[in-house]
């Protein structure tokens, strides 16, 4: 007897919010010691958005989740379930989901964080569809948002000029055909890399205090070259081993979607999966490092820029703090 079909969950809306005030690579020669030209070349990014003052990962998020509910015409009540992933959460409890849920006027939502970094998103995506899959929500919403600027050292060259503030959104909904959706995924977690990039403060390790502060503690540190060196072996192997356990060869990948950390780690992962370059989605220029939301934000450029149509096989990949990574398999299908 054939097996019967695998439901799997499909994205249905994608919605997407950056914040007005944009800060260029000009600026920030005005800042600290370092070029446009230098950052331009080593990472690819131009510009960033940076939120105003008062506004935070919570009310990002919303604008992003309201988009998904005003392009599938649907009320926020509709919704079963709000995931958020940051690393930069409003507060560190109550969890950003539920200023989110609040803030929606989702009803009859329930929902958590999840903290994995850069590949926080996909970690999220990857929950969500399970949950879908398991039959029991109907429509849940996936966030990525992050607002690095609350967490960068302005006078550390080596951080700062490297993230912005977003979000993106996704609504997860079930595909009882399996036919379309999230159709395979692996992910991966290695604490190896727990002192190459990190916030050391704040935590129960060290609480807050006026030494922290002094410190400052309280800022993103990163070993770069490590991090660099990791990411691009990691984020490469786990992209070319999902692609090949699907039977994907180079010309069945309509478009990669990789995390957007620097020009040059998308150039590398691409080159390893043999692509060329209009079958990668590159927004680091515009949008610099948004960790959690540099993957729904290149959705929402993709189908902005008519590069999706259904059917199409997308692959995601993602490499963060952690260290964490992972590589998802996406038939694309009616996506508003
Ligand atoms: O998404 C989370 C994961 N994060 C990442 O994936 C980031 C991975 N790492 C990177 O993208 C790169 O390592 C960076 C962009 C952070 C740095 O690029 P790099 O080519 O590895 O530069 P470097 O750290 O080796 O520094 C080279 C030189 C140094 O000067 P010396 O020692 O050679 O004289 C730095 O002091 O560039 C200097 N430098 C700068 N110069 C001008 C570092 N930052 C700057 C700057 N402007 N902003």
């Amino acid at each position: 007897m054939p097996s019967p079909p695998r439901k799997t969950a499909k994205i249905t809306a994608v919605g997407k919010y950056l914040p007005e005030k944009i800060l260029t690579n000009f600026d920030l020669e005005k800042m600290m010691d370092t070029t446009d030209e230098w950052i331009r070349t080593r990472t690819g990014i131009i510009e960033r958005h940076i939120v105003a003052d008062g506004e935070a990962t919570s009310h990002m998020a919303t604008k992003a989740a309201e988009e998904v509910l005003r392009k599938r015409q649907i009320g926020a009540d509709e919704i079963d379930c709000i995931i958020i992933a940051t690393m930069t959460p409003d507060m560190i409890f109550p969890s950003t989901a539920a200023l989110v849920q609040h803030q929606l006027g989702a009803s009859k939502a329930w929902g958590f964080d999840l903290s994995a970094a850069c590949s926080g998103f996909l970690f999220a995506l990857d929950t969500g569809a399970r949950m879908i899959q398991s039959g029991q929500y109907q429509k849940l919403l996936v966030v990525g948002a992050d607002t690095m600027s609350s967490i960068l050292d302005y006078t550390d060259r080596s951080t700062s000029i490297l993230f912005g503030d977003g979000a993106g959104a996704v609504l997860l909904e079930p595909c009882e055909d399996g036919r379309e959706g999230i159709i395979d995924s692996i992910l991966r977690t290695d604490g190896i890399g727990s002192d190459s990039l990190y916030m050391e403060a704040g935590g129960s390790l060290h609480p807050a205090s006026a030494e922290t502060v002094a410190n400052k503690q309280h800022y993103l540190r990163q070993d770069g070259r490590s991090v660099f060196k990791y990411a691009v072996k990691w984020m490469a192997e786990v992209s070319a081993e999902l692609a090949a356990r699907n039977g994907l060869k180079s010309k069945d990948i309509q478009l990669f979607i990789p995390h957007q950390a620097n020009k040059r780690i998308i150039d590398a992962s691409a080159e390893r999966l043999g692509l060329s370059e209009d079958q990668v989605l590159s927004n680091i220029d515009r949008y610099a490092n948004t960790t959690a939301a540099t993957i729904p934000l290149g959705m929402a450029d993709a189908i902005d820029q008519k590069r999706l149509k259904p059917g199409d096989n997308v692959l995601l990949a993602a490499f963060g703090a952690g260290f964490t990574w992972g590589a998802m398999y996406i038939r694309w299908g009616e996506v508003l």
